[in-house]
């Protein structure tokens, strides 16, 4: 679909697609990019590759300073707990030049989630390690554990949970066409951030890593996208890499990172693919208390992607205000994300 042209979402009812235009963000050699959250993360990760590291070395050390930050309450450090107020982190790396992909899940007491999955792809024979496991696996290689709430998440959490009975994940029995299941007060604001992060090294070698704390308040043991490979990340080192934030449960259900990078494959720049996984979304859901009245979903959902080319771009369903992060030589800036639907 062209720039601006109608959105065609499966009968549903659309709107026009406005879209940042494609082709703007042509970096033409090594480049960061990453969800907005990620605008030191992209400035690290681009230090790391002038000085020769590896494109996955440096996206691993770009999103560590945001898992450490405490003020970022959506991963790691300080990231928002679950129902029983235990952080769970989610995430996971993948290698372009050699293929390989790693990933932690439901990961307890562990601040770099991001270093657990890269020792996971580097000294396992395993993609993906959860819970217990994958702490235990940690501890062998050195990690402390340490409790990951900050007073702020704590808050947070003890607010959350005082009024519980209006805003929780547990949905009674109901008719799948009830419309009213889950439409509390504020469950559409509910916190579901990430960051994700690509990179193109020197050598044109393509790598990614999404590390996260997952859905605020979730249910114990409930894992995202994010250390999916394929839903949260992917990365083909002969095509680009792909990687979201937003609803995990809807990229579950879509596998839309690996969707991004085949569409890549055949031929879509990395905003056309992150469109063409918004609509895909957006057609494929159908319970109707994810829905408005107007038959669109009622959450978000973004997506960032950059081609082995060095051409990137993002969109996200719900936007109009939306940006990522993108570094170069030239340093770090922010860049529109294109939409399906704008917001209000
Ligand atoms: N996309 C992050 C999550 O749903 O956990």
């Amino acid at each position: 679909m062209g720039v601006g042209a109608a959105a065609s979402s499966g009968g549903l009812m659309t709107a026009a697609a406005p879209s940042a235009a494609s082709g703007r963000y042509d970096f033409k050699g090594p480049v960061a990019i990453s969800s907005r959250n990620g605008t030191a993360a992209v400035r690290r990760a681009m230090e790391e590759i002038q000085a020769g590291a590896d494109a996955l070395d440096a996206v691993v050390a770009g999103v560590g300073l945001i898992e450490e930050d405490p003020d970022d309450t959506s991963v790691g450090y300080g990231g928002l707990p679950n129902a029983e107020g235990v952080v769970q982190l989610d995430a996971s790396v993948m290698h372009g030049p050699s293929g390989r992909a790693g990933g932690v899940a439901a990961l307890e007491g562990i601040v770099h989630a991001s270093q657990v999955a890269l020792k996971v792809l580097r000294r396992s024979d395993h993609v993906l390690l959860v819970g217990r496991g994958a702490q235990e696996f940690a501890r062998m290689h050195g990690f402390p554990v340490q409790d990951l709430m900050t007073e702020k998440s704590r808050q947070r959490w003890l607010r959350w949970k005082e009024n519980l009975s209006k805003d929780d994940e547990y949905l009674p029995a109901h008719d799948f066409d009830d419309a009213t299941i889950g439409q509390a007060e504020g469950w559409n604001e509910r916190h579901w951030g990430t960051i994700n992060c690509n990179a193109i090294d020197l050598s044109g070698n393509v790598s990614g890593v999404t590390t996260t704390s997952g859905l605020a308040f979730k249910i114990p043991g409930r894992v995202g996208d994010s250390p999916i490979i394929g839903a949260g990340l992917y990365v083909d080192n002969e095509v680009g890499a792909a990687g979201s934030t937003g609803r995990g449960e809807a990229n579950l259900e879509s596998l839309a990172s690996f969707l991004i990078v085949e569409r890549m494959r055949e031929g879509d720049t990395p905003e056309e693919a992150c469109l063409y996984a918004c609509r895909r979304i957006a057609s494929r859901t159908r319970p109707a208390y994810l829905l408005d009245g107007n038959g669109r979903p009622r959450f978000n959902v973004q997506f960032y992607a950059l081609r082995r080319d060095g051409l990137v771009g993002g969109a996200e369903i719900w936007g109009g205000r939306g940006q990522f992060a993108a570094a170069d030589s030239d340093g770090a800036r922010l860049v529109p994300l294109a939409y399906l639907y704008e917001a209000s």
